[in-house]
């Protein structure tokens, strides 16, 4: 045996002994257990079953599949950004690491979304679509919860309402007034649609413990609490006008594009959406004006947010 052989032997020991627990059982244990396989560890029957289409059309499986793609990568995300919400002492090196991290797949689900515009016949789309009525990608928590995660609530309430909302404002009150609750609510009535009641139904708790923890946990707040020299170093300042640029303008704009050539007709008639938003007002960057770095853009920036593709949002030099 090694003197390493012991070392670790040695490191097991008191590993097991603090746990109560006798090294040898676990030794034999070992002699006895099966080799770990590709398949038992990325779990690939588990993954390759998830796929259910509910029509005859092939290019549903193309839409479902995406869709999953998607959440896989909206996972990798809110991992990436936990990791800077929980990290003791936040440095630009670590936070501008992070955050290209995640702003390379949102590159990635930005530059792919051509898979859903140019990947589907429009003839099986406008079948298949029917089926899936209420429902909507709008119905997406991982997408609200990047969202919670990334800004202050303010930068996420209806501009019509932001005068009327600070953080002294109770959870549910914001809640109810969050940009996106255009999408399923009518305004003369206040009814809610059952594409956004049923999502309410399903994660409404769930997002007012997320927002409550993200409230002084988020990407924007995190950033305005380092030290000022910290703050302006420009590897990190590029980094979160990326991701601001990428997850508000680009990806908006790829899924806006995607939307366009699926439901509006030659003629340029619009189809109504599987969700029932009033879906291109609603979804265009220049109306919805979502940012969730207010302060790193300049007046000009601001002004032409998602109608210009000014140079500088690629990267300060
Ligand atoms: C052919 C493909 C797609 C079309 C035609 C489409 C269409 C739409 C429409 C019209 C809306 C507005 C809400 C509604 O009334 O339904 C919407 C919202 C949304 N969709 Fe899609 N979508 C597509 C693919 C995707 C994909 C692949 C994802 C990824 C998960 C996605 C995620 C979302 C999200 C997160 C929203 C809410 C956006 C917001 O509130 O600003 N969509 N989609």
């Amino acid at each position: 045996m090694t003197t390493h052989s012991s070392t670790l032997l040695e490191q097991l020991k008191a590993k097991f002994d603090k746990m109560g627990q006798d090294l040898d059982t676990h030794l034999e244990g070992l002699l006895h257990s099966k080799p770990i396989t590709y398949w038992d560890y990325i779990k690939t029957d588990a993954l390759l079953n998830l796929q259910e289409q509910r029509t005859v059309h092939k290019d549903e499986m193309v839409f479902i599949m995406y869709h999953q793609i998607n959440e896989l990568l909206f996972k990798m995300i809110l991992w990436e950004i936990e990791q800077i919400a929980d990290k003791k002492s936040l440095d630009s090196k670590f936070f501008s690491e992070r955050l290209f991290r995640i702003s390379r797949y949102f590159d990635m689900l930005s530059s792919s979304f051509s898979i859903m515009g140019d990947g589907m016949e429009l003839e099986q789309y406008l079948q298949f679509r029917h089926t899936l009525t209420p429902a909507s990608g709008f119905q997406s928590a991982q997408y609200r919860m990047i969202e919670f995660a990334s800004t202050e609530l303010i930068n996420l309430i209806d501009a019509r309402f932001r005068n009327e909302i600070d953080r002294n404002t109770p959870f549910e009150h914001a809640f109810e007034h969050l940009y996106w609750q255009a999408a399923g609510k009518d305004h003369k009535t206040g009814e809610k649609s059952a594409l956004l009641s049923l999502f309410e139904k399903k994660y409404k708790s769930q997002f007012i413990e997320f927002m409550k923890k993200y409230n002084d946990l988020n990407i924007w707040t995190l950033y305005k609490s380092l030290p000022e020299d910290t703050r302006n170093n420009k590897e990190l300042l590029n980094a979160m006008r990326h991701y601001d640029h990428t997850v508000n303008i680009r990806w908006v704009m790829a899924h806006y594009h995607a939307a366009g050539k699926y439901l509006v007709s030659s003629t340029g008639q619009v189809e109504e959406a599987t969700g029932g938003s009033d879906w291109r007002k609603y979804m265009h960057p220049k109306y919805q004006r979502r940012i969730f770095f207010p302060d790193l853009w300049s007046e000009q920036e601001l002004k032409e947010w998602g109608i210009t593709n000014l140079a500088s949002y690629a990267k300060l030099e």
